[in-house]
C-alpha cells in the first residue's frame, strides 16, 4: 500500500510553472538574454537564485554583475511572479488534484508538498488547498535542492512514510531525478520525450487521470 504520495507544485498542483516562465523570460528580455521553452524545462524544480544563474550563463554574464546586483534581479522576478499570483482562485487547480486529495484524505495516505518554491504556502492558500496536505517542506530547511532527493526525503519522514512506499509526481527533468534518487515511485507530468530521460516510470500528459487507483496500479507495476 500508499505511505504517501509527495507533490511538486509549480507545474503538477496548477499552473504556476507557466507563470515562473512569464517572469524569467521578462527579466531575460531586459538583460538581453532571450530564451525559449526547451532552455525553460532547465529552470523548473531549481531555486530562484539557481535559475538566474543558468540565465546569465545562458547569455554568458554569469561574471558581469554583483551579488547585490544578481538579489536585485531575482527580487524583481519574484516581484513580477507574485503579482501574477493574484489572479489565482481554487479554480485554477489542475484536473482532478482536488478529487485526488480528497481520496488520499478518505483512504488515510499523507499528502505531502516537496517544492523548490519560498511562495508555496501563499499558493496553496489561493487555491483552498491547505488543509489538504500534512506537510509542505520548506525549501531552506534541506542542505541540497533537487536534483538532490532532500526534499522528498524530508517529506516523507515527516509523515513517517517508508521512501519505497512513497509515490512522487513532477513535471520537471530535476523533480524527476530527486524523486528516484530518494527511491520513491516518480510520476511524470508532462512530456514523455522530457520526463523518461529524467527516469520517470510513467508520465502523464496532464493531471486528469492520476486517481487513487491509478496511483495503487503504478506502485503495483514499479514498486519492490
Ligand atoms: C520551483 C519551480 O517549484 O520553484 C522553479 O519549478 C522555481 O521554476 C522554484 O524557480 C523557486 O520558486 P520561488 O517561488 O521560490 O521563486
Ligand atoms: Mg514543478
Amino acid at each position: 500500500t500508499i505511505e504517501a504520495v509527495i507533490f511538486d507544485l509549480d507545474g503538477v498542483i496548477t499552473d504556476t510553472a507557466e507563470y515562473h516562465y512569464i517572469a524569467w523570460k521578462q527579466l531575460g528580455q531586459e538583460l538581453g538574454i532571450p530564451f525559449d521553452k526547451e532552455f525553460n524545462e532547465q529552470l523548473k524544480g531549481i531555486s530562484r537564485m539557481q535559475s538566474l544563474e543558468r540565465i546569465l550563463q545562458l547569455g554568458g554574464q554569469d561574471q558581469s554583475y554583483s551579488q547585490a546586483e544578481k538579489a536585485d534581479f531575482a527580487r524583481r522576478k519574484n516581484e513580477h511572479y507574485v503579482s501574477l499570483l493574484d489572479s489565482l482562485t481554487p479554480e485554477h487547480t489542475y484536473p482532478g488534484i482536488r478529487e485526488l486529495l480528497l481520496e488520499l484524505r478518505s483512504a488515510g495516505i499523507p499528502a505531502v508538498i516537496a517544492s523548490a518554491s519560498k511562495n508555496a504556502p501563499q499558493i496553496l492558500r489561493a487555491l483552498g488547498l491547505e488543509s489538504l496536505f500534512q506537510y509542505v517542506v520548506h525549501p531552506d530547511s534541506v542542505a541540497h535542492g533537487k536534483p538532490a532527493p532532500d526534499l522528498f526525503l524530508r517529506g516523507a519522514v515527516e509523515v513517517g512514510a517508508e521512501a519505497s512506499r512513497c509515490i512522487g509526481i513532477e513535471d520537471a527533468q530535476a523533480g524527476i531525478q530527486a524523486i528516484k534518487a530518494a527511491g520513491m515511485i516518480a510520476i511524470g507530468i508532462g512530456e514523455e520525450n522530457v520526463l523518461k530521460p529524467a527516469g520517470a516510470d510513467v508520465v502523464m500528459k496532464d493531471t486528469g487521470g492520476v486517481n487513487l487507483s491509478f496511483l495503487e496500479e503504478t506502485l503495483q507495476a514499479f514498486g519492490c
